[in-house]
């Protein structure tokens, strides 16, 4: 079954790849100065729903791999943005497609005037790359087009550096697909029937161990038979836990503005009042999506003189 899906997918995308397909192509907002180094070959088959790259906030000298790369438009806008120092990676399965992106390299390096792209030929669902090499993982409107889905997530943690993001754009159903619609090899390649639930993938990116998942972007995309389909963006993090929780003294505060957050391990952080954490939760809490939003008192090393709330056991 899942071959079969695959099998059709490529099929459907190879002759997108030899001939631009209007339809397929969405605003997915590319400002400008993005795509300016970018052959109009490549925009032609830009086949994307988001933006996931602009969204990514990639920093200069990191390592990105973008699954389901197609003609290569968002490595393309990632190689500006990582610079020479930098390295990018596109994964396709459809011969076509990685044909007219490795044509369009050669252009691009050109303009830029470094050559730091790689295509390579590999599924979602064993990606070609190895454990621990990307700082960012990004997809545009790929991920629905897999049968396998629990699978790619896995894979993307995998190859994911500890510390490391996901930046996903993907199509998703506002309720579960009918199954005549899923048996439909044109919507399955058009990214309708193969699209999850925003909660079913939110849960199952969670269940891949991904933690400060957060939905950046999300607009309609098309409504069909009475199902509204969106275009989201979805960021995650992964982070390594260490062996065993190790308590050393380390007290969380939450700053507000809310008056409390739960975090994805279940503790919860009241505005203004210490809560002691393990030695790995005060590594997440200073990193990103969590960095600013709380303040870290080690009472082991002294570097708690004046504390503003009373810490647990501790009269003030
Ligand atoms: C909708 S197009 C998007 C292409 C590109 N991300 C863009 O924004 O233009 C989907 C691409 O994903 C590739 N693809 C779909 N399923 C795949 C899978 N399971 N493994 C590898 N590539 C896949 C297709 O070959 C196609 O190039």
């Amino acid at each position: 079954m899942g071959k079969r899906i695959r099998d059709s997918v490529s099929g459907f995308y190879s002759s997108a790849a030899a001939k631009p397909v209007k339809s397929l192509c969405c605003a997915a907002n590319y400002s400008k100065e993005d795509v300016s180094h970018i052959p109009k070959d490549v925009l032609d088959i830009s086949y994307g729903c988001g933006s996931p790259v602009a969204l990514a906030e990639v920093k200069e000298g990191e390592t990105l791999v973008d699954l389901g790369s197609g003609g290569g438009i968002d490595c393309f806008i990632a190689a500006k943005l990582v610079g020479r120092n930098g390295k990018v990676y596109g994964v396709d399965m459809t011969d076509e497609m990685l044909l007219k992106a490795k044509k369009a390299s050669s252009k691009v390096a050109l303009n830029l005037g470094y050559d730091i792209v790689q295509f390579k030929k590999g599924y979602l669902e064993e990606v070609p790359v190895e454990d621990e090499k990307a700082d960012i993982i990004t997809s545009n409107c790929v991920i629905n087009l897999s049968p396998d889905k629990e699978t790619v997530l896995k894979e993307i943690y995998r190859v994911l550096k500890h510390g490391g993001r996901f930046c996903i754009s993907d199509i998703i159903s506002e309720t579960e697909v009918p199954e005549y619609m899923r048996a439909d090899k044109k919507l399955w390649g058009e990214c309708l029937s193969g699209a999850m639930k925003e909660d079913e993938f939110i849960k199952a990116a969670r269940g891949a161990g991904f933690y400060g998942l957060q939905v950046l972007s999300k607009s309609i995309y098309r409504e069909l038979e009475g199902i509204r389909f969106y275009s989201v963006t979805l960021r995650g993090y992964k982070f390594k836990k260490g062996k065993e929780c190790v308590y050393a003294g380390h007290f969380a505060v939450y700053s507000g503005p809310f008056k409390a957050v739960c975090d994805d391990d279940g503790h919860e952080y009241p505005a203004g009042r210490p809560v002691e954490v393990c030695t790995d939760t005060v590594e997440k809490l200073k990193t990103a999506p969590y960095a600013g939003h709380f303040t870290i008192w080690d009472t082991e090393e002294g570097s708690v003189e004046e504390p503003a709330v009373c810490l647990p056991g501790k009269c003030c």
